[in-house]
């Protein structure tokens, strides 16, 4: 399989270190909009080549977009026109139902994917499960440091609750495990978000809460920060690489 990855920063550098690992890729195409990016992780793996997305685009088998929300809404649909599965990260991109459905119109008329991996959260197979039935609801909880959600409270506070669309609005920083968990379950109308400003927490941490049909669900993650880029959570990258595996592998595990 070739692999093209745009955006070289803290995620497309861990995937493109362990995709170099793997047999079953023989190339990794890069392009970053900074050089120097590219140039720097061209140089940590063995199998890589820099080349503009054009120019890569006839000669692989998928796209891994691990960039800015701006780069998936320029270059998703001419990966997928070329009849190229796409591998997103900004997942917040997909908040826009007339662009979503645009690039699912392609993808079907393309015959390709797009894989949306669960990024920062877990939980996310139970509700892909789950909601085969009906789920009653579907509530994210997100708590950080007050400092990170630039605010400054000395005590817990329940900074925001309402539907993951509005979440987006007001805590864009937020926007892709509520975008994950929204497509995955019941949208992002239905979707209840609660962001919890908490000066104990060291950690960015995510709880999923669910009940319905199936029972109840509780699945919680306090994600270590990705040592390249401490905004970014290390389970991004470790999810993106399991959806690549995922690709790879010919026994699929999980919803
Ligand atoms: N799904 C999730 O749970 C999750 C978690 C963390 C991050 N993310 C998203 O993943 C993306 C990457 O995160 P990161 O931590 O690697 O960020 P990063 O800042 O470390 O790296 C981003 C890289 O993309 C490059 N870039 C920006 N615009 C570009 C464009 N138009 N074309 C090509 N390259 C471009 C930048 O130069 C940079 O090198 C971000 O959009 C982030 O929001 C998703």
């Amino acid at each position: 399989m070739r692999i093209g990855i745009i955006g070289c920063g803290a995620i497309g550098t861990d995937v493109a270190v362990y995709a170099d690992t793997m047999n079953e890729i023989e190339k990794i195409y890069l392009f970053d909009i900074d050089k120097k990016a590219e140039e720097k992780l061209v140089k940590k793996i063995h199998k890589g080549k820099c080349k503009y997305v054009k120019d890569f685009l006839d000669d692989v088998d998928v796209v891994f977009k691990a960039a800015s929300q701006k780069a998936v809404n320029e270059c998703a649909e001419i990966v997928l026109a070329a009849g190229k599965d796409l591998i997103l990260m900004s997942v917040g991109s997909l908040f826009d139902d007339k662009f979503r459905g645009r690039l699912e119109d392609i993808a079907k008329k393309k015959h390709c994917k797009i894989y949306v991996p669960s990024g920062a959260v877990c939980g996310i197979d139970g509700i892909l499960s789950a909601c085969i039935d009906k789920i009653d609801e579907v509530t994210l909880v997100t708590t950080k440091s007050p400092k990170s959600l630039g605010k400054d409270f000395d005590r817990r506070t329940v900074v925001f609750r309402g539907s993951a669309r509005d979440a987006v609005k007001e805590f864009p920083q937020n926007i892709n495990v509520a975008a994950s968990l929204s497509l995955a379950g019941v949208g992002f109308d239905e979707t209840r978000v609660e962001i919890v400003a908490d000066p104990v927490a060291t950690r960015n941490s995510h709880k999923i809460l669910a009940h319905g049909g199936f029972g109840r669900l509780r699945a919680e993650i306090e994600n270590m920060p990705n040592p390249n880029n401490p905004k970014s959570s290390y389970m991004a990258s470790l999810s993106a690489i399991a959806t690549l595996k995922r690709i790879t592998n010919p026994i699929q595990i999980g919803a």
